[in-house]
């Protein structure tokens, strides 16, 4: 467990990018998953609301709610001891009006967050201004933003002509001048991820966006083998939990099923005994 080493903090996210360090960030939507990561060191969790489609088993991000963000972040937060802990701001949190977007991030950052992400460039740039301006860090996310899919139609590569990286590169430069102190770069080209990480001074955090950028993000059910409807083909697999439980299932429901388990006077393992069980 990582419990005595520092806790990372944003300005060492930023000094990282100057020594050229990279940052590994992961996401996590519970305790067990927080300690797990914070225990092999992981800089920083995002509890993404990445977490309607694998954990929530929604299509979509779209119907993440804020409660549903608030509950999750309380259980990262508990988990997390060292990582910095970044909650995403669902749909519709923080588009409708600067107000509504205050409560909403200070809700999440009450609740045991660190800092917001949000997605977008221009149309929230007032959003991020405020929230920067009264305390709450923000992380910003352009490129293949999910909760526009309509709008892209489908989660699909961004940037690939000319105009599209034109305009990814100046959404980027807005959300550093509106104060973020990071940016997910999702889906885009490599050169186009090297070109924004070569001329912003804060942080590139990429998610199928190439070697370039100072650091990089996984959805940890995705890099576990977790999530098996669908896998976007820039994620490397460092696991197959998947297969692993259903292994472990299927010998557990053989045993109860050919009267296995529990054996008779089994001993009780160390942590039973330690629970007084
Ligand atoms: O929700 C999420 O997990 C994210 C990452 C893919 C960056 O936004």
């Amino acid at each position: 467990m990582n419990k005595q080493a520092k806790p990372i903090r944003i300005p060492d996210l930023v000094d990282r990018k100057k020594r050229g360090q990279k940052i590994a960030m992961l996401t996590a939507y519970d305790a067990t998953m927080a300690r797990l990561l914070d225990r092999a060191g992981i800089d920083t969790i995002l509890v993404g609301d990445s977490l309607g489609m694998v954990v929530l088993g929604y299509e979509t991000t779209l119907p993440v709610t804020l409660d549903a963000m608030v509950h999750h972040t309380r259980a990262v937060s508990n988990g997390a001891r060292r990582a910095l802990v970044i909650a995403d701001m669902p749909f519709l949190s923080y588009q409708v009006s600067i107000p509504e977007a205050v409560r909403n991030a200070g809700r999440l950052i009450q609740e045991g967050g660190d800092a917001v992400k949000l997605e977008g460039g221009r149309a929230v740039a007032d959003v991020v201004s405020r929230l920067v301006e009264i305390g709450i860090p923000v992380l910003g996310h352009v490129g293949l933003t999910p909760q526009s899919v309509h709008q892209l139609g489908g989660f699909r590569r961004v940037g690939k002509s000319s105009d599209e990286a034109a305009h990814v590169i100046e959404e980027t430069r807005i959300l550093q001048q509106a104060g973020a102190f990071a940016v997910v770069l999702e889906s885009i080209p490599d050169e186009v991820a090297g070109v924004i990480t070569e001329e912003l001074a804060i942080p590139t955090i990429g998610i199928g966006a190439g070697p370039h950028c100072d650091g990089q993000v996984l959805v940890s059910y995705d890099a576990f083998g977790l999530y098996e409807e669908f896998t976007p083909p820039f994620v490397k697999r460092y696991a197959d939990l998947g297969n692993t439980i259903v292994k472990a299932a299927s010998e557990y429901i053989s045993d109860v099923q050919n009267g296995r388990f529990p054996a008779a006077g089994r001993a009780r393992t160390a942590a039973a005994r330690e629970r007084g069980q």
